[in-house]
């Protein structure tokens, strides 16, 4: 297959980049652009003379810094805005893709409390989710001409190569680890290699269409995960940062990204056979090195 993707130089797109070339296909990156009125845009131009699918993963990193009202309005536009120009501009050409696969959120559910989160579940209430909600929306131009289109509901992704694990290793490393808030707020993950290999599955199975939670099946409390990056890097997790700390230090990112709960699991991907390579979390930090 031919396939472009967008935010090719990111996390995820760079490994997916790798691994689509090793598995034989022709992947394209897709480079930003802005259009005359300084909103945002990809070049298509790679991909006039045809492509099979499309994967876009772009989007202001949600974790870069505290979300000030230019950084919340940098991520929401980032996603919402580019998706709906990018969707318009994939229905609109000659040949268009025949699939399109979109990077979303668990983050769509909102604070769900211990509830087992599937695809058919709502979207919740917040920042992210109402981000989320927008940003699977703006894809129906493409779904309107007629392309499949799937949204990736992706967990937190660990990953020896960044993400959340690159900033919490040195943390944890240091003994400087704890839990967060009560320690009770659940927190669906995927590993780096088993997303590339969902986003892969997407691509070739052409009756998959539209929300599929990107998670390994076993999420875990903030408690779990604390304990057990503590015993991946060998050192102690006796600290706690208290809900108000972080509220006070972060604002509003903390209850959304750090003290919400969201229990996601992969109803869909099941269903469908998918098999994970890393469905255990122990396995998945030992995969990303020490
Ligand atoms: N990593 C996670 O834990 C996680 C969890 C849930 C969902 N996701 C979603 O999955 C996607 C890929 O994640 P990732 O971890 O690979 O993200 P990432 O490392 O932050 O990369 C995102 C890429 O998007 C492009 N980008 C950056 N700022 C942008 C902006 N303002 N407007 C448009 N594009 C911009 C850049 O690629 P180019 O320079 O090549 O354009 C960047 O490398 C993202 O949409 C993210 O929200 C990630």
């Amino acid at each position: 297959m031919r396939i472009a993707i967008s935010g090719s130089s990111g996390m995820v797109g760079s490994a997916l980049m790798r691994t689509l070339l090793e598995s034989g296909h022709d992947s394209v990156p897709l480079r930003r652009s802005a259009q005359s009125d300084g909103s945002p845009s990809l070049d298509l131009a790679p991909i006039r003379t045809g492509c099979d699918a499309v994967v876009h993963l772009a989007g202001e990193n949600i974790a870069a810094g505290r979300w000030t009202a230019a950084r919340k309005r940098r991520i929401a536009d980032s996603r919402i805005v580019l998706t709906r120009r990018l969707a318009t501009d994939l229905a609109a050409l000659a040949t268009p893709p025949a699939a399109l696969v979109c990077a979303s959120a668990v983050g769509f559910y909102g604070d769900r409390g211990s509830a087992a989160l599937d695809e058919q579940q709502p979207a919740g209430t917040g920042f992210l989710a109402d981000v989320c909600e927008g940003w699977e929306a703006a894809a129906d131009p493409a779904r309107q001409a007629g392309i499949r289109v799937v949204h990736l509901r992706i967990g937190v992704v660990l990953s020896s190569t960044g993400g959340l694990l690159g900033r919490l290793r040195s943390l944890f490393r240091f003994g400087l680890g704890g839990r967060l808030g009560s320690g009770e707020q659940w927190m669906s993950w995927i590993h780096l290699t088993d997303l590339v290999r969902v986003v892969e599955f997407a691509l070739e199975r052409g009756d998959l269409v539209g929300a599929l939670n990107a998670v390994s099946p076993n999420p875990v409390t903030n408690r779990e995960f604390t304990r057990a990056l503590g015993q991946w890097v060998h050192r102690p997790t006796l600290l706690h940062a208290p809900a108000f700390a972080l509220r006070a230090l972060l604002g509003e990112m903390a209850d959304e990204l750090m003290l919400a709960s969201t229990r996601v699991v992969p109803a869909r991907l099941s269903e469908s056979g998918f098999r994970f390579a890393l469905p255990e979390l122990r396995a998945a930090l030992d995969a990303c090195g020490a």
